[in-house]
């Protein structure tokens, strides 16, 4: 398609790829107005209307399946509504596909990452671009960009990482650097902080504010209300596709927004009883296992009794995941015993009978490794 028809911005001298500041003082950066979109037997969304201003960092929340991800998948172009109009910097625009959404400087981080774990940062950002396969000195030009952006904003990733070998942290802010290089000032983050360490979302928070300081705008959806609470201006709150409302963060508290979300009263405290710790179900002792050369893992030892949850606290890439692997068999520690139940299982794990002995994993990126997705349950 030519680049003339593909220009979205109706009556606007803005060409495409260099999205602008609102040039009136009072448009809002995004504005939506009665958004419906709806899928066989269920309506995503209805009737919805919301705003984005620059600077400003909105929090979009609801239960599951209140159509959070449905909205923002229309504002980047994904789906397109079935009613309902978009305005950018107080220009009506429609948004027909993903290129058109990242001309106009919109961008978002999904729910699950998309990124082509085979591919390294830097190619990711140029598969993007057009021409559709960009020369390797364009790769080159593009890794030292990506530093240069990734210095600026404190997003550490190495641009000629491959995406595979990156620890979800890391490939989140691949994403976001991806969208710095794209230059997008309306960014999205489809519930960013469920695969983030707390020290990862303050850092990210701190992201956040940079990013709204320098007069973009931000959508974050989550289900944490502490979080939101903590870093956004605006809630806007959704029930069954629908708006419920939107409050200023200051001076909400988790009490208003989970009656907004649930539509009645929540009880956000639950009190339980702490149970007895019974028997030890796991005991590890003196695991070691060695990789190129270094010790992943130094005689480690520790139980696990019945009725118990053992945390397991670290900075990523010290030895937690090789942990894991040697507890669920996937990886033969070099020394050191597991004890399930009693049994000792010294060198002879294996994944199936890990599963045989009771054990499960949920394991830290669970669209890569959990499930197989193209599968039925
Ligand atoms: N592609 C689709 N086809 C059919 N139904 C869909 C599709 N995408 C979403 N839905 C339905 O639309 C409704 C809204 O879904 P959506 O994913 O937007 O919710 P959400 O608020 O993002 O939820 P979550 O918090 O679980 O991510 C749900 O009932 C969902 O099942
Ligand atoms: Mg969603």
């Amino acid at each position: 398609m030519a680049d003339t028809q593909d220009r979205t911005l109706v009556g606007s001298g803005v060409p495409a790829g260099t999205p602008e500041p609102p040039t009136s003082t009072h448009a809002p950066l995004l504005r939506l107005n009665n958004i419906t979109k709806t899928f066989p037997g269920v309506v995503a969304n209805r009737d919805v209307s919301s705003e984005l201003h620059a600077g400003e960092i909105l929090g979009l929340l609801g239960e599951n399946g209140a159509g959070k991800s449905t909205l923002m998948n229309i504002v980047t172009g994904i789906l397109r509504p079935d009613a309902g109009t978009i305005e950018l910097n107080g220009e009506p625009v429609q948004i027909r596909n993903a290129q058109q959404a990242r001309r106009l400087g919109i961008g978002m981080v999904h729910q699950h990452f998309m990124l082509v774990p085979t591919m390294t940062v830097a190619e990711n950002v140029a598969l993007g671009l057009r021409p559709r396969r960009p020369p390797i000195s364009d790769v080159t030009r593009i890794a030292s960009e990506l530093r240069e952006v990734s210095a600026r904003y404190g997003l550490h990733v190495e641009p000629n990482a491959v995406v595979d070998s990156l620890s979800v942290g890391a490939r989140q802010r691949a994403e976001i650097l991806r969208l710095l290089h794209h230059r997008a000032n309306v960014l999205i983050f489809d519930e960013p902080t469920s695969v983030l360490t707390p020290q990862e979302w303050l850092d990210l928070s701190e992201v956040f504010r940079d990013l709204a300081a320098e007069g973009r705008g931000i959508i974050f959806i989550t289900h944490k209300l502490d979080e939101l609470l903590g870093v956004a201006n605006r809630c806007t709150v959704m029930r069954d596709g629908e708006v419920v409302g939107t409050i200023p963060a200051a001076g909400a508290d988790r009490q208003t927004l989970a009656t907004m979300m649930v539509g009645r009263e929540v009880v956000l405290r639950v009190e339980r009883p702490r149970p007895a710790a019974g028997d030890a179900a796991l005991e590890v002792r003196g695991l070691g296992l060695h990789s190129e050369g270094r010790a992943v893992l130094d005689d480690i030892s520790f139980d696990v009794r019945r009725g118990e949850v053992l945390g397991i606290v670290g900075v990523d890439g010290n030895g937690q995941s090789e942990l894991v692997q040697v507890l669920t068999g996937l990886v033969a520690a070099d020394t050191g015993e597991i004890v399930f139940h009693g049994r000792s299982e010294r060198g002879e794990l294996t994944p199936r009978a890990f599963i045989d002995l009771g054990g499960a994993v949920i394991p830290e990126d669970r669209h890569g490794r959990g499930v197989a997705v193209d599968l039925n349950l």
